[in-house]
């Protein structure tokens, strides 16, 4: 049994699962920088924190051969996440306590869940005891990000809910510090490359965002005119980045 998550009653990631992969992909590009960034090489043995379908996982076990475990709340996410990388190790943790032996992986991957998390630094904290020598990798948008995100145009409190609730991107990096990682550094990636059109509509209709069940009926009701229309004015305009940040920190082995 895991304590409460933050999201307990709005975010339900069991519900969110069957639908996830249809509307969230992550980009081959991305993947090539996260490699580079975190020096990946072939048989990394590597930790996914908050893997939900485990999307990344599939491709770096492909291109690396990686030895995977995947770590989530939601045993909805796992169950996808096993179907596709029957290889792959799935755990039902909560990032807070890794039922995990210390000085293990050549990597950490966090990608778009420390929002969820009620205290991050302590995830943070694991995944440097988990670390044998390597890179803890987290993947977040930043409030300048948040506040320039396409869906703030059309629901008034889209950018306040989610600067509430994703951290500071210089918080992390200190708390990254703090655990004792070294070489901490961030730069903006281009997380998907996004297309206006009926497609993207049928996602922000389904609530793609978790941030959209956070938002009140009328308001997205509202919001999702206001984008059709807009969507409708617009047709045929060449795809808008997705940017998001990428904050990359290492563990050195000490001999
Ligand atoms: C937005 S999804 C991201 C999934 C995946 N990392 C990706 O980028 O596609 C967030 C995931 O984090 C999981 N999660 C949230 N809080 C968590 C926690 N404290 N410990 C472990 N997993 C958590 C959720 O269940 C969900 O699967």
């Amino acid at each position: 049994m895991l304590a409460p998550s933050l999201d307990e009653g709005r975010i339900d990631y069991d519900a969110i699962s069957t639908q996830y992969d249809g509307f969230r992909g992550i980009s081959a590009e991305l993947v090539d920088v996260i490699v580079t960034e975190a020096r990946l090489s072939q048989g990394a043995r590597i930790l996914d924190v908050g893997c939900g379908t485990g999307t990344i996982d599939v491709m770096l076990e492909k291109r690396l051969n990686a030895a995977i475990i995947g770590v989530d709340r939601s045993l909805g996410m796992l169950t996808a996440a096993r179907a596709k990388l029957s290889e792959g190790r799935w755990i039902h943790a909560d990032s807070a306590a890794l039922p995990l032996r210390s000085d293990t992986f050549d990597c950490v991957l966090m990608l778009y869940v420390l929002h969820h998390m009620a205290d991050f630094s302590v995830a943070i904290r694991e995944a440097h005891r988990l670390l044998r020598s390597g890179a803890l990798v987290i993947l977040t948008a930043s409030h300048e990000q948040i506040e320039s995100s396409f869906a703030s145009r059309f629901f008034p409190s889209y950018a306040a809910l989610d600067k509430a609730r994703f951290p500071k991107v210089g918080a992390i990096a200190a708390a990254m510090k703090e655990a004792g990682f070294t070489d901490v550094a961030r730069r903006s990636v281009t997380v998907a490359k996004v297309t206006f059109d009926e497609h993207y509509l049928e996602k922000v209709r389904n609530k793609h965002v978790s941030t959209y069940l956070l938002i009140s009926e009328d308001e997205f009701r509202h919001g999702f005119e206001r984008m059709c229309s807009y969507v409708a004015e617009h047709a045929g305009e060449p795809p808008l980045n997705h940017e998001g940040t990428l904050i990359v920190g290492r563990k050195k082995e000490f001999h």
